[in-house]
């Protein structure tokens, strides 16, 4: 299979576990006879600094011509405390998703038994959980109209979902529960808010084509209390973008690290995968950061993007036998792990590269 593949690094830690993403691309490709055709493209901070605009054009026709896009991540701590810049990363990541129309993004939360100790929530309550979030990526309080007045005085951000993309995402968890435990938890705030009420409404509506799949409404306020008190109740869940964004941050110390946490964005064109982690300026540049949100990132791009499900286990199944091995970074490592077994960005790489 021939395919064209667009890295895209962006900020910090970004640039060091996409390298990693893309060797296991490489090796994939050489031990199964594809041939993968890598280019780059600048966004985030990178791109400011380039060229003033966190996503470049160039950019973005890249990125609607590949077949797929590996991601890094976006972000630098000069524009955290600076609320007035006015030019930020995000937005080159926002415009991404929205140009993209990248509208679902799936955020699979699964624990590695290898894992279980490096959880702060106790074992018995972890294991075996395994569940898949539906993010909604492109509409909500991300993208409605937002502004000051009162001269700056009075800030305002306007939420708003359609019918046509709430259902378009329904199906998207439906069609998932189907093919898992097929049970659907839809997470919204109906008690309070509008757009909740819409997508209350559009998910029952939606549910009538699946009665064989088991639904379930929660307000986001319970969602984030039973994802800790009991992660197994959940298989499928989904929910509006802000609330998505929250919830599996929260979610990922499920599978014990942010840098375990792989994703997929699509849509109707071109897929991109990246790790729910951030640029991470903290670890940027030690060469400490941990890749394997990335791999298993990778992983997802030759399953969902290609349909390379052999290839794409092959890689999780590395991953897991470098856990099984007993290798760990910082971030996974707990007071057990011998100091020798615990490995940098590149090392636990090339651990990973051999096992394909
Ligand atoms: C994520 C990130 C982004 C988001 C930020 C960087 C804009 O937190 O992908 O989860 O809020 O969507
Ligand atoms: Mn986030």
């Amino acid at each position: 299979m021939k395919k064209n593949i667009l890295i895209v690094p962006g900020d910090g830690i970004g640039q060091e576990v996409t390298a990693v993403g893309k060797k296991v691309l490489d090796k994939i490709a050489a031990k199964y006879g594809h041939e993968f055709v890598y280019d780059e493209a600048l966004i985030g901070h990178a791109a400011i600094e380039a060229t003033g605009n966190p996503l470049p054009d160039e950019s973005l026709e890249k990125m609607k011509k590949s077949d797929a896009v590996l991601f890094g991540a976006v972000g630098h701590p000069k524009y955290d405390n600076d609320p007035s810049a006015k030019v930020r990363p995000e937005q080159g990541l926002l415009k991404m998703r929205k140009e993209l129309g990248l509208y679902a993004n799936l955020r699979p939360i699964k624990l590695f038994d290898e894992l279980l100790s490096a959880s702060s929530i106790k074992p018995e309550i972890l294991k075996g959980a395994d569940i898949l979030f539906f993010r909604e990526l492109t509409g909500d309080i991300y993208f409605g109209e937002k502004g000051r007045k009162d001269n700056g005085d009075t800030a305002y951000d306007i939420a708003q979902y359609s019918r046509y993309e709430v259902e378009r995402i329904a199906r998207k968890a439906f069609e998932a529960a189907r093919t898992r435990g097929k049970k659907l938890c839809s997470v919204d705030k109906a008690n309070v808010i509008e757009t909740s009420r819409l997508w209350r409404e559009v998910v029952q509506q939606v549910a009538k084509e699946y009665p064989d799949v088991q639904v379930e409404h929660q307000f986001v306020d319970a969602t984030a209390m039973l994802l800790i008190k009991d992660p197994k109740r959940f298989d499928v869940v989904v929910t509006a973008n802000l609330f998505g964004d929250i919830l599996t941050d929260e979610a990922s110390q499920i599978a014990g690290s942010m840098g375990m946490l792989a994703s997929a964005s699509i849509g109707d064109g071109t897929g991109v995968y990246e790790p729910i982690h951030g640029s991470a300026h903290d670890i940027t540049g030690k060469g400490i950061a941990n890749p394997m949100a990335s791999v298993l990132s990778a992983a997802l791009l030759l399953d969902i993007s290609f349909g390379l499900k052999k290839e794409s286990e092959d890689v999780i199944n590395a991953v897991d036998q470098v856990l099984k091995a007993g290798f760990r970074t910082g971030d996974i490592a707990d007071s057990t792990t011998p100091k020798e077994k615990i490995l940098g960005t590149d090392a636990i790489g090339l651990e990973i590269l051999s096992r394909i």
